[in-house]
């Protein structure tokens, strides 16, 4: 199968710049921000400039190569006693997705024995660039895997964005939708708007769109219908930490999704690379939520929707049990049925970095 390049490009290393397109503006306006600190990093990451699990593991992964130019005066070990500082504040800057945890450990796990700063330096650019290549491969077999599950002509219903813009590579849940698209499949897909931030109105439309997927904008709430009316043949969502029995965090709205489809016998699908689970956690009870400022759900474009005075909640992941997925498609195959079963063999016989 030829490789598939996708044509968003959310982050780029160059001449040991980090630059990342700021996704607050898309589809309006394309605007690299230069990140030239490790607070930089942080505040890019919290304020989602960048977004997407995936992606933010490897801006955090950059980060560290920043942090490292940041801080080249000091002395081998109290350098890497300083980003192992930075890492921390990297880890929790939005402590949902596990992708953070997992690519500033393998960062630090690549430099704790080197005993100069150069080598440090040059060990942890290394690294970044290695998690970021490592994405575009994970991706591009995700979505080989995922196409074979996507019926010749499929109206797929998905949530947040997942593509290009959320990861190094072509995407998750998107990237099957896409590996489909360009297999011949004749896919058309519900992009649901995905309140407070958007990612589905804002920035899977715009993928679509670019790569000529046909696509219809749904709200959040006409999900339901559209399921109803039998508009919908199979949802895809991607996630932000996998717990070892199957339960998967994901973008607040798509657990009522995983709900929804099971009681109108739609298949529900997760797409998602190895680099997303968490086998320290047994259920998604134990994954940490992330709550968001209450002014993304109060106010559109800076304007008040309610009376300023009003309170609001704003949990931007919730978790779908395993018993509502139908299949979570890796880089490794699709597991399925036995999800804490197949989880531990998967994990059992693949090299882990
Ligand atoms: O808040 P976001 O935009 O970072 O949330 C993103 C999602 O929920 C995605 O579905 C998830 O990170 C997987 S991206 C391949």
């Amino acid at each position: 199968m030829k490789r598939i390049n996708s044509k968003v490009q959310p982050i780029l290393w160059e001449h040991k710049k980090l630059l990342v397109l700021d996704q607050r503006l898309l589809p309006h306006e394309k605007k690299y921000l230069e990140l030239t600190s490790c607070k930089d990093v942080i505040s890019a990451i919290k304020e989602m400039v960048v977004r997407g699990a995936p992606l933010i593991g490897i801006t955090a992964a950059y980060g560290m190569a920043v942090a490292a130019n940041e801080f080249k005066k000091l002395e081998a070990d109290k350098l890497i006693n300083k980003l192992k500082v930075i890492g921390e504040e990297i880890k929790s800057s939005r402590p949902t997705a596990i992708n953070l945890k997992w690519a500033v450990d393998l960062v630090l796990n690549t430099i704790f024995e080197l005993r100069d700063t150069d080598s440090i330096i040059s060990a942890v650019e290394k690294r970044a660039k290695w998690i970021h290549n490592d994405d575009v491969d994970r991706c591009e077999k995700i979505g080989e895997y995922g196409a074979s599950i996507i019926p010749k002509s499929a109206n797929i219903l998905t949530i947040c964005n997942t593509g290009a813009l959320a990861t190094g590579g072509i995407g998750t849940a998107f990237g099957v939708i896409l590996t489909a698209h360009r297999n011949n499949h004749n896919v058309h897909v519900y992009a649901s708007e995905t309140r407070p931030r958007q990612q589905g109105a804002r920035l899977t439309t715009f993928e679509c769109f670019e790569n000529g997927i046909e696509c219809t904008l749904i709200s959040d709430t006409a999900c339901g219908y559209m399921m109803q009316k039998g508009n919908i043949d199979l949802v895809i969502a991607g996630a932000d930490r996998i717990a070892a029995n199957g339960d998967t965090a994901n973008k607040i709205g798509t657990y009522q999704l995983a709900v929804l489809a099971k009681e109108h016998n739609i298949p529900f699908y997760i797409a998602a690379p190895l680099s997303t689970f968490d086998l320290s956690i047994n259920s998604g009870v134990e994954i940490p939520i992330e709550e968001r400022d209450e002014k993304e759900v109060k106010e559109i474009h800076g304007k008040h929707i309610c009376v300023k005075e009003i309170k609001a909640s704003n949990p931007a992941f919730d978790v779908t049990s395993g018993k509502y997925i139908s299949g979570i498609i890796t880089e490794k195959g699709i597991l399925k049925d036995d999800l804490s079963g197949s989880i531990r063999k998967i994990f059992n016989t693949v090299a882990l970095v």
